[in-house]
């Protein structure tokens, strides 16, 4: 069973900074299918990679996923963002909805050499939506499958496009939007989109052994509006990856 939609609800608020707790209330909100698919994928279909797991979640935004792990019996949680407000707000929600065992980390997760320090003493990483906005994916997963970590959880979007080689779109970003990539004080970042061959590929060449895979119709017809770098691709969907480390 998820939790009351009501927690949920600092997300949207989140954008105005301004909402207290006491006022959050169960209304009608609902969980979109966008929201219904990346709950259940990310976090309810793999609980048992979660409960009494130690999680890290990369890129938390205000760190709902990390308080679902919590819900679902994490042992311990840590959330990171580049962006402060978001890290405030998470220790704020945190507080009040009586989370424990629990870290909220300020940080640029392409920073490499902390997140390596992050990385120890953890079961399970989560990258959800994030891979796409950040420009090295392949060595967060290389530095990922160097560590001890157990299981990845991958969310992310893919252009679907007609190459069967694995490839990278790249394209810049606005940052001012708080779920973008980030660049420091630029207002445009360069981000990046995989192609699902891509994931694949590099899953496995990083020992990674795909346990579970799905994919989602999710067109999102603004995604591409940025300025693209490479070729325009036309579609995009989301997919969902649970990889555990092969046994080599
Ligand atoms: C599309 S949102 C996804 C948020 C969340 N994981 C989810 O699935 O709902 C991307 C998040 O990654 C964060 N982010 C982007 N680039 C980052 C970076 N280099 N280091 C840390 N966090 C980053 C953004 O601030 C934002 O919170």
């Amino acid at each position: 069973m998820l939790p009351d939609p009501k927690y949920f609800e600092y997300n949207g608020h989140l954008r105005e900074n301004t909402i207290e707790f006491s006022k959050w209330r169960s209304s009608d909100l609902q969980f979109d299918k966008t929201h219904q698919n990346k709950i259940q994928h990310v976090i309810v279909d793999n609980i048992d990679k979660i409960k009494d797991h130690r999680v890290l979640d990369l890129g938390c935004a205000a760190g709902y996923l990390p308080y679902l792990c919590h819900y679902y019996g994490a042992k311990h949680v840590t959330g990171v963002n580049v962006r402060s407000d978001e890290i405030k707000v998470a220790n704020y929600f945190a507080e009040q909805v009586g989370m424990t065992n629990y870290n909220f980390v300020e940080q640029d997760i392409e920073d490499f050499s902390k997140t390596e320090e992050l990385l120890k003493n953890v079961d399970t990483v989560i990258i959800s939506f994030v891979l796409e906005h950040i420009r090295n994916p392949e060595y967060l997963i290389r530095l990922i499958a160097k560590s001890n970590v157990k299981h990845l959880i991958i969310g992310s979007t893919i252009v679907e496009d007609s190459i069967t080689q694995p490839k990278l779109y790249y394209y810049t970003h606005d940052t001012e939007w708080k779920y973008n990539a980030h660049d420091g004080d630029r207002k445009k970042g360069l981000a990046c989109c995989p192609n699902s061959r891509w994931l694949e590929t590099v899953l496995y060449y990083h020992n990674w052994l795909i346990q579970d895979y799905k994919k989602c119709d999710q067109f999102v017809p603004w995604w591409f509006e940025q300025e693209n770098l490479d070729t325009i691709p036309w579609f995009e969907k989301h997919v969902y990856f649970t990889s555990t480390r092969r046994q080599t």
